[in-house]
């Protein structure tokens, strides 16, 4: 269905939004106290809903309970036959193999470099297809002079439901103000204030302004840099090639990667001294239906990988649901609105015209207020049948000055005016998208994995963020832990001679699925989500079932 503009059918509601902008300037809504933030997310966070986890039957984490669309394909079979494919026909052979071209896997691959190490850059798609580069608000820095480290580290904490690995945060918001230095000497411009300085917002949980943007491109901003800089680094980059195995020795170190050449159809083996996952995570699953924001190759590959060479996994049941995904038009179903907006002014209304929820909560809170508001019949309905309420974005230019909207969020702005919708002057309709993966693959503050020569950094990798990560936190995740996988796994590789490759672990993996009684696995990693297959497709979820 074609659309341009807002339908009349939601004229109606925009007007109520607009009659009720006067009374609620000037504002703010009230905070949740920690037992009704509890409530809130029992009641209506979709990680609450038992029916949508299941036990996982086979592996390290055998027994947790797992979303059901990601438990399968961690219960997979291999793309390959271990009997009949044999590793020992190398065809590359590098210090640091890097799989996945993101923020992670290009900083991990420069780092690595720096160390001396031969590096080799696989990514399943272009070098920057990824999250990173669609990523919107900013990156959190304890950089501003009321700032600090220990401050980031315990809104860190806080949002994550005190659940973080404690030695993961520390290095978090240590390393974090070093990063943006690193990453204004390769060339990132972010935005200033007219004195010069630069300019930062706080998102929902920080409680100081430490989100260090580029208008509303930040990510495209920094892997314009990255992307670059790899290259000027004549790091080998191989594209549309996805990882479908890991490759261990007889001693069981990670050594090297089976991968698959799109381009060709072939399978490659690469054997490497280390391995840094870097893959990023499984928005693409659509978890209970939801749709997404993140790129398409988002399939969870490296926990599959990871989970069959023996990496345990932490919090993968912990899924991030964005408040403010689009909801109109639908052509644009799931695409993120940056909290940024929201740290810039704009108020959440229902279709009331009230608002509901401290626009600045936590986003597991937030986006629970919201599933709440609509399942309570406080939701905006479209004509397609969907359902959301409104982000009041004309508000950035009553409270910054007129112009302000287009200046700072200019990516947002330029997109809906393809639809004919002019955002500085009309509200967004919104309802959360699936956006990030909590948890991952377990690491340690080198991003070293259980198994040895397995390294992760970025969105993969679990345990820094609790079961909830705060905004503009995973930019800075992935480039802390880029560095710090980089030039450990490169130092890890000096060290090594990786022997016989072997994939008698994904032989063990298949004997367990038998054993078991898996007797039909379905084939993972995904590598390239199916949207011709109905189970796939994304649908709205209201709390209780799915609608739409
Ligand atoms: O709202 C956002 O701009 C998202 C940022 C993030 O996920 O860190």
């Amino acid at each position: 269905m074609s659309v341009k503009g807002y339908p009349d059918e939601l004229r109606y509601s925009i007007d109520r939004v607009n009659n009720s902008r006067r009374a609620r300037l000037g504002t703010e809504f009230p905070r949740l106290t920690p037992q009704e933030k509890t409530n809130l997310l029992a009641a209506f966070h979709p990680d609450y809903r038992v029916e949508s986890k299941r036990e996982l039957r086979v592996g390290p984490n055998r027994g947790e309970r797992v979303p059901r669309e990601l438990a399968d394909l961690l219960e997979g079979k291999s793309w390959i036959d271990p009997e009949r494919f044999h590793p020992d026909r190398v065809d590359y052979e590098t210090d640091v193999l890097v799989i996945g071209g993101g923020g992670a896997g290009c900083t991990a691959s420069l780092l690595a470099c720096e160390q001396g190490a031969r590096v080799v850059l696989a990514t399943k798609l272009r070098l920057g297809d990824s999250n990173t580069i669609m990523a919107e608000g900013g990156i959190a820095a304890a950089t501003e002079r009321e700032d600090s480290p220990m401050l980031h580290y315990l809104d860190t904490v806080g949002g994550g439901r005190y659940e973080n690995v404690p030695e993961l945060v520390e290095a978090l918001v240590l390393d974090a103000p070093l990063v943006v230095e690193w990453l204004e000497d390769l060339g990132v411009v972010f935005d200033r204030r007219p004195d010069g300085s630069i300019l930062t917002h706080a998102p929902g949980g920080h409680c100081r302004r430490r989100s260090h943007s580029c208008k509303d491109l930040t990510g495209l901003e920094i892997m314009r840099v990255l992307r670059d800089e790899v290259r000027n680094k004549n790091i080998e980059v191989m594209e549309f090639c996805a990882v479908v195995e890991l490759l261990l020795d007889e001693n069981g170190n990670c050594s090297g990667a089976v991968l698959y050449n799109f381009d060709n159809q072939e399978y490659l083996v690469v054997r490497a001294g280390a391995v840094i996952l870097t893959t990023g995570g499984m928005g693409r699953l659509h978890i209970n239906g939801f749709p997404t924001s993140n790129h398409y190759g988002a399939t969870a590959d490296g926990l599959v990988v990871s989970y069959r060479a023996g990496a345990p996994l932490l919090y993968v049941d912990a899924v991030q649901y964005h408040p403010t995904g689009v909801v109109w038009p639908d052509q644009m179903l799931g695409y993120l609105i940056t909290e940024a907006l929201r740290a810039h002014g704009a108020h959440l209304v229902n279709a009331r015209g009230e608002r509901f929820i401290n626009e600045l909560e936590t986003r597991d809170a937030v986006a629970s207020a919201i599933i709440r508001e609509c399942r309570e019949g406080r939701g905006v309905r479209t004509p397609t049948g969907t359902e959301g309420v409104w982000l009041d974005t004309p508000m950035i230019d009553i409270t910054g000055g007129q112009g302000k909207m287009m200046h700072q969020f200019t990516g947002i702005c330029k997109r809906f005016a393809r639809y004919d919708i002019d955002v500085s002057v009309d509200p967004i309709l919104v309802y959360p998208t699936q956006h990030y993966q909590n948890g991952g693959v377990k690491h340690d503050a080198r991003g070293r994995t259980a198994v040895p020569g397995l390294f992760v950094a970025g969105e993969v990798g679990g345990g820094v963020h609790g079961r909830n990560r705060l905004g503009a936190n995973s930019l800075v995740d992935i480039f802390v832990f880029g560095r710090r996988a980089g030039a450990a796994a490169a130092v890890y590789a000096r060290e090594v001679r990786p022997g016989r490759l072997t994939l008698d672990h994904v032989r063990r993996f298949h004997r367990e699925l038998r054993e078991a009684g898996i007797d039909r696995p379905v084939t993972s990693p995904l590598l390239i989500p199916d949207y011709l297959d109905a189970g796939h497709k994304a649908r709205q979820y209201d709390g209780g079932g799915a609608i739409g």
